[in-house]
């Protein structure tokens, strides 16, 4: 579920709570005043019955996102299941106590601010981190302000943990990317893997992965550019027909950019082939007339 819708519902949440216990104040506080009890009572038992359709509906969710987490808890998170766990057995309590065991309902104020005050810090620690994160979620890319925490032994180690558990690293090494492709590969592999891998972890591996080309290019003399055309060829071209239809083709630059965009347009999706990535294919297969 979106982090946001969450956020709402655990607005609400509190929202609610507050509500019901600000009602019950009401109701057996003062001491006097008989007046509109009933109707007051109605309303607290309906905002009550809503808080916990809320919790688990939450606590559903939480549930769901604990089961795919591969990492180790962060100390935020397990305060949370703490907190969210402690909750269950007293808005049990509560529960049992109004509909079955009116003797002890003296100590239903009590039990009913400690299930707000907990309801709080629930929360408190997750919805204002989403709301102070947000950004966390959307396409993550390197930017000069990153220069500082970026280090290619840990997007070294970032890539061969969080990337080969799908596929094998080969897949991710045999790929050769412009800034941009890699970005874009990476950002799509976080989303796949959501939410394993964090924007942290798509920020050193995008650094990693466009610096590792570097070093192999100049301690192997790899051609970039060609590999860069090539694997966009392999990747891009053989969605509907052989390579062979590629490479036993013989045009040049003019004639293989008004194909590539003839292709293109067959595929029908905009976002198939950008500018770049036509002009790097177009340099790619013309290229391979002169050698
Ligand atoms: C949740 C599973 C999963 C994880 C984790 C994952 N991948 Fe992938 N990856 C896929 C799938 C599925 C494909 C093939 C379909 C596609 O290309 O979308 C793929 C394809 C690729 C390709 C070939 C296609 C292309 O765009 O060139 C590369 C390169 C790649 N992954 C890199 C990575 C990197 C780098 C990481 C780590 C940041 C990573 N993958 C993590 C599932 C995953
Ligand atoms: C959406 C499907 C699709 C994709 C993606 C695609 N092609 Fe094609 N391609 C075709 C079809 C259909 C034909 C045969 C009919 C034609 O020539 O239009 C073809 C034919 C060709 C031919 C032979 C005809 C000619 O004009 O020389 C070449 C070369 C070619 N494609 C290159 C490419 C390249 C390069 C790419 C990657 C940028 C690519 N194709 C991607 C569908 C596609």
């Amino acid at each position: 579920m979106n982090p946001l819708i969450i956020s709402i519902l655990a607005t609400l949440f509190v929202i609610i709570g507050t509500c019901a216990v600000f009602i019950m104040l009401e109701m057996t506080g003062r001491v006097r005043d008989n007046s509109g009890k009933t109707a007051w009572r109605s309303i607290h038992k309906k905002l009550g019955w809503i808080f916990i359709v809320l919790f688990m509906v939450m606590l559903a969710v939480m549930i769901q996102k604990v089961s795919v987490f591969q990492e180790e808890l962060t100390a935020r998170a397990v305060i949370h299941i703490i907190l969210a766990l402690i909750l269950i057995p007293l808005i049990l309590f509560k529960v049992l106590i109004v509909r079955r065991h009116r003797r002890f309902s003296n100590i239903l104020p009590v039990l009913g601010v400690t299930i707000l005050t907990l309801s709080f810090a629930l929360t408190g620690i997750t919805a204002g981190y989403y709301v102070l994160h947000r950004s966390n979620l959307s396409y993550t890319t390197l930017s000069a302000m990153d220069a500082d925490i970026l280090d290619v032994e840990l997007g070294k180690a970032t890539v061969s943990k969080k990337c080969s558990k799908c596929h094998s690293l080969e897949r991710v090494y045999r790929a050769f990317k412009s800034d941009v492709g890699w970005a874009g590969t990476v950002n799509r592999m976080a989303l796949l893997d959501s939410p394993n891998i964090t924007s942290f972890d798509v920020k050193q591996s995008i650094n990693y992965l466009v610096e590792q080309q570097k070093i192999r290019q100049k301690k192997n003399g790899v051609n970039l550019e060609k590999e860069i055309g090539q694997t966009l060829v392999t990747r891009k071209c053989s969605v509907c027909h052989d390579l062979d239809k590629v490479f036993d083709s013989e045009k040049n630059a003019q004639e293989w950019t008004a194909t590539v965009k003839r292709m293109a347009a067959t595929m029908d999706d905009p976002e198939f082939l950008s500018e770049q990535e036509t002009a790097d294919i177009v340099k790619f297969l013309s290229g391979r007339l002169k050698e």
